[in-house]
């Protein structure tokens, strides 16, 4: 009986807890994505007349390409491929009839690009920086067995981390000296939740996240908003899941949400349903540590093992 009373007890406590933790949750909720938006609306334009976004002829760049142009930005495209930036300008200039610019620059190359893009937007007014460019592994993979090793590790520290630094370095004097600004980083969920076989992706995820939290300590008070976007998983070239759902919605309805959320929070998954997936997978880790890396570690395995088969380098 004593020990029913003592079982009890426990009971009871482990569910005030997760009531206080819900309540706190519902709390964020409602105010993230429902109050928040509906009173700090930005006004993009009035930040300055152009929006810069890197990687934006597809998935998430282009749908914050789109929507800064619906709301009338003129948009300066910086990308890879010379006929996709092209295309894009095309379809933004004529569905929005604001103007655009191309630079073509691929953030896997060196430094040099930087001088390039510099010179390309000296005279122009940035008030709105989108560093969306980033790429990830092409499938999920142990560290040591990443094909071509160097290459990638290379590429993903210049695409991911550099392209943030300097972009920023870039655009943000400009905001300084106007006193006012929008910087949004787009980083990756996989730095908030464990992610093994994907460790050098979503480790330069975590510095896109930890650099936009001290940016953000430092340069808003000069009126500069900044915000890290986390995303879980959207229907994009770099995901490979072509169908939407609910855990994974189309990136014009990702973006549609993510950029209603800037002004009310610094740091966020973007959209409701990527914070429910990060906030159970956080809880599950929380309450064990290693049921949680487990539980990850064998969904990545799958994911490994499924695609590893479909380039015929493992057995069926
Ligand atoms: N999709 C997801 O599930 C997901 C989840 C979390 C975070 N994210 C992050 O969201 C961002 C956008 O991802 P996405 O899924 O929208 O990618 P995506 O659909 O594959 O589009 C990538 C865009 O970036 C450009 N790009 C790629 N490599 C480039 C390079 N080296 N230099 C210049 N431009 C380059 C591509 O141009 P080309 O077509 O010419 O190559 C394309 O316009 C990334 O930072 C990614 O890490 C995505």
């Amino acid at each position: 009986m004593a020990q029913l009373d003592g079982l009890s007890k426990f009971g009871i406590v482990a569910l005030v807890v997760l009531a206080i933790w819900l309540v706190k949750f519902l709390f964020d909720v409602i105010y993230t994505y429902a109050l928040g938006p509906a009173v700090n609306k930005v006004d993009f334009k009035s930040k300055g007349k152009w929006a810069l976004v890197t990687g934006c002829t597809d998935g998430i760049g282009k749908q914050y390409a789109r929507q800064l142009a619906a709301r009338g930005c003129d948009i300066v495209l910086v990308s890879r491929s010379m006929d996709k930036l092209r295309a894009t300008a095309e379809e933004i200039e004529k569905e929005f009839k604001v103007s655009t610019k191309i630079i073509q620059a691929d953030f896997c190359e060196g430094e040099e690009i930087y001088a390039t893009i510099a010179k390309e937007i000296t005279d122009l007014e940035i008030g709105t920086l989108v560093n969306n460019v980033g790429i990830s592994y092409s499938y999920p993979e142990y560290f040591l067995d990443v094909p071509d090793w160097e290459k990638v590790m290379s590429n993903l520290i210049k695409a991911n981390v550099a392209s943030v630094t300097r972009m920023t370095g870039l655009a943000l004097p400009g905001m300084v000296k106007r006193g006012k600004g929008v910087i949004i980083n787009i980083g990756s969920a996989s730095s908030i939740i464990p992610s093994p076989l994907l460790t050098v992706y979503a480790a330069s995820k975590a510095y896109v996240d930890k650099f936009t939290e001290g940016l953000d300590m430092e340069y808003r008070k000069k009126g500069i908003i900044c915000q890290c976007v986390m995303p879980g998983f959207v229907c994009t070239t770099m995901s490979g899941i072509r169908r939407s759902t609910f855990f994974a919605p189309t990136a014009e309805a990702f973006v549609k949400s993510a950029i209603s959320l800037v002004g009310t929070v610094s740091r966020t998954t973007g959209y409701l349903p990527h914070a429910i997936f990060t906030n159970t997978i956080s809880f599950i880790y929380d309450v064990s540590g290693s049921f949680g890396v487990w539980l990850v570690t064998r969904s990545m395995e799958n994911t490994r093992n499924r695609s590893l088969k479909k380039r015929g380098k493992l057995d069926a």
